[in-house]
């Protein structure tokens, strides 16, 4: 049987030699391998920690090695490289990594299935977004998608919301993108022109509390929205114009506790919806908090709208 090492006698090393013991088929560790001095020669839980020289002597035993040493893992690889040990076949990235989304709540496993078919979401991204649209739910006003494309996002809101009295409205041309900005954008007129009103529409027909407004935003507004006000809006149109065209319109009219998602603002892909937030922010006493998964958000915190940004 292959030795089993783990690379790393930190806290998050013990704690895979803790979680391995737990489980019965998982393998017993041969040792800890470190290179701090200090921790060689101790043992941790009854198991020894030796110097990464070590690992030469087992090397005819072919040993297996799982690195848990958080964010020194490249160092490590490369130094188990120079040793002849080859990543995911003698070692590898075992450091441990918080759950998905869908790992902890059933039921949103359950929707991303639904779902990912009409999306071009990450299970990330739209984790993130089925959590502020049940938040949504205890906040007045009504829910907003502007880029709704196939409806997959639309679908996963309207679910979040299905026991709310909120009307979901969701804005698209469903013909395409719109003239872009040659010199900000990387998207071109008619991008996600394979989508319909119909299609979308069929896909939310058992939603009684879903409006359609096709065209380009921000001309598709209704005309008698005079007071409206929201509790979520979506923002997902990937250019500069129609970020900012959001932005302008929907900030100034959030609810209290209400939150407006921007999707893409971190991508490279969409050069252009960061440009309008921190333009539309620049100077505001709110700013974009910005997620890992490439998101911001922007709640409305105060009890009106703030100074620079009035409907
Ligand atoms: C990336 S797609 C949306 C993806 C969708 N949320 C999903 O779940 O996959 C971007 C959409 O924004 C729409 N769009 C961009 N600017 C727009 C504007 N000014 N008015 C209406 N639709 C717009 C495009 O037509 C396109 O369908």
């Amino acid at each position: 049987m292959n030795p089993f090492v783990i690379y790393g006698a930190g806290c998050q090393g013990v704690a895979l030699l803790r979680l391995l013991a737990q489980s019965p088929s998982s393998p017993s560790v041969h040792c800890f391998i470190d290179s701090h001095p200090a921790k060689q020669g101790q043992t941790l839980d009854g198991c020894p920690v030796y110097a990464p020289d070590y690992l030469l002597e087992l090397r005819e035993k072919d040993p297996r090695v799982a690195v848990a040493a958080g964010g020194h893992y490249s160092v490590i690889r490369r130094l188990l490289e120079k040793l002849g040990f080859e990543e995911n076949t003698h070692f590898y990235d075992a450091t441990p990594r918080p759950l998905k989304y869908g790992e902890t709540i059933p039921e949103f496993s359950e929707l991303h299935d639904q779902v990912r078919r009409h999306t071009l979401l990450s299970e990330d991204r739209l984790g993130i977004l089925y959590q502020l649209a049940c938040q949504a739910n205890h906040v007045p006003g009504d829910a907003v998608e502007v880029g709704v494309y196939k409806g997959g996002t639309a679908l996963l809101m309207a679910t979040a919301l299905k026991n709310s009295t909120q009307q979901i409205h969701l804005f698209d041309t469903f013909c395409g993108m719109p003239a872009a900005k040659p010199d900000v954008d990387l998207h071109r007129a008619g991008d996600f022109s394979d989508t319909t009103a119909e299609s979308v529409s069929s896909l939310l027909q058992n939603f009684n509390n879903i409006h359609l407004h096709p065209g380009l935003f921000p001309d598709s507004l209704p005309r008698d929205w005079h007071n409206h006000r929201f509790s979520l809006v979506h923002i997902d149109v990937d250019i500069f114009s129609s970020t900012l065209a959001c932005c302008r319109y929907f900030y100034p009219r959030l609810n209290p506790g209400g939150v407006m998602v921007i999707d893409d603002y971190g991508f490279p892909s969409c050069p252009g919806v960061r440009k309008a937030v921190d333009e539309y922010f620049n100077n505001c006493d709110q700013r974009p908090l910005y997620l890992p998964t490439g998101q911001a958000l922007i709640y409305q915190c105060q009890p009106n709208a703030c100074n620079c940004h009035k409907p």
